[in-house]
């Protein structure tokens, strides 16, 4: 919580200005902030955004790659049955250290709030004590948003005793797999037992839902309905959803009213979508993502996840949020400028209002918390995914890096370039 003033703030629409962030807080935004005797860094009229937000993250895997081997087929089923692999031999330790090592790449890139899905579906919830301390232990650095989720199935592995647990322990939202249980009628069945359960102890609901290409997995109808039935609206997201790739669309036409009623959250993840779903099919192959641009255009809040980073389901990602929203861009065909600018919000306000964040933005009275990028504004953002110049969290500089500059050499002459596009 410290005092910083940023000059030559260039907030994407090239009028520089200031922000004045006073014990933590945006004390205030004008051009003109006189010297005050606090600290001051120069952000040299290059962009500045609120942090980026991941709003579907798995902490207790990530960095995990190889471990006890690789995913060979690149499939949903076999990550599943790797990680069971892996979650024997698994200790306390190791989790934090990953996780503390993510959250360094996290920062870094800017990304300074996480939601994560833990498993809760094993034996122990070492995984659950493991993040919850993580979550204590890097509260001044990044804000940790933990979801109970029943990896196995909550009904199939019989672990609903285990996952209520974890709320009492402190796990912040309730998750679910319904289309990982045995039948359709046990996902539903597990949608309904997880939804009452969140609105019984007033808390937000996330689910895994219907991460399939299967066009007759509608378990978001299902999550749809009840979140309407208990009166949670804007309260519940559906991640994933690609089985809505493949849906009908007379059906999807439907679906989509009773979703924008119910003000479902939808999290796509574009990075794990383009690469695990799709590959049972003959060219031409289907590409998974769920209908992003149809949700925008329906008001509904869309935000991006990166999902996995190093882990049993994903063998790249450096947890760069403008990474994700590029990789969204391309595979809706979001082209157009506010479709691209939509991108962008995907990864930092839309994303705020998923995890239901206080006080983030870049106003008066929000968190001191924003990022400074070597760009323009948030096209110029997904085009380049530049160097983070600094990261600030509550007026405290916690990453910076110098600006990337090229040298080149033409017959001995020397020239430089950034990569901006200046027009
Ligand atoms: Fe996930």
């Amino acid at each position: 919580m410290k005092d910083l003033i940023v000059r030559n703030c260039n907030l994407g629409n090239d009028d520089q200005t200031c922000i004045y962030i006073k014990k933590g807080f945006i004390q205030d935004i004008d051009p003109k902030i006189p010297e005050l005797g606090c600290p001051e860094i120069n952000a040299n009229n290059n962009f500045v955004s609120s942090p980026f937000i991941d709003s579907h993250f798995h902490m207790d895997a990530t960095l995990s790659y190889g471990l006890p081997r690789v995913n060979e087929s690149g499939t949903l089923l076999e990550g599943i049955k790797l990680w069971g692999e892996l979650k024997p031999s698994l200790t306390k330790d190791a989790i934090k250290q990953r996780a503390l090592d993510l959250c360094k790449w996290s920062i870094a890139r800017g990304t300074l709030f996480i939601r994560s899905h833990v498993d809760v579906s094993g034996d122990s919830l070492l995984a659950v004590e493991a993040l919850l301390e993580i979550k204590e232990e890097m509260k001044d650095y990044i804000d940790l948003q933990l979801v109970a989720f029943p990896q196995d199935g909550v009904l199939r592995s019989n672990c609903l005793e285990n996952l209520k647990k974890s709320l009492d322990m402190g796990v912040d939202v309730v998750g679910g797999i319904p289309h990982f249980e045995r039948t359709m009628a046990d996902g539903a069945e597990s949608i309904k037992i997880l939804c009452e359960l969140a609105e019984k102890r007033g808390l937000l609901v996330d689910m895994h839902c219907d991460e399939s290409d299967d066009p007759l997995s509608r378990h978001i109808e299902t999550l749809t309905y009840h979140t309407n039935r208990l009166g949670m609206h804007g309260r519940v997201a559906g991640s994933h959803l690609t089985s809505m790739h493949s849906m009908d669309n007379y059906y999807f036409s439907k679906l989509i009213g009773l979703m924008v009623e119910a003000e479902m959250n939808i999290v796509p993840n574009p990075l794990i979508n383009i690469t695990i779903q799709g590959k049972h099919d003959a060219y031409p192959k289907r590409r998974g993502m769920t209908r992003v641009p149809e949700q925008i255009k329906a008001g509904l809040n869309v935000a991006f996840g990166h999902d996995c980073v190093l882990d049993p389901w994903y063998p790249l990602g450096s947890h760069d949020m403008l990474e994700v929203a590029h990789m969204a861009l391309h595979v809706a065909h979001l082209t157009g400028q506010n479709e691209m600018k939509s991108c962008f919000d995907s990864v930092t306000s839309t994303s705020a209002k998923v995890l239901h964040l206080d006080k983030y933005g870049l106003k008066k009275g929000c968190n001191g918390d924003l990022v400074i990028l070597q760009c323009n504004n948030k096209i110029e953002a997904l085009r380049l995914k530049p160097t983070r110049l600094f990261v600030i969290k509550k007026g405290n500089i916690i990453s910076s890096a110098e600006p990337t500059e090229y040298q080149l050499k033409f017959n001995e002459k020397l020239e430089t370039t950034d990569l901006i596009f200046r027009n």
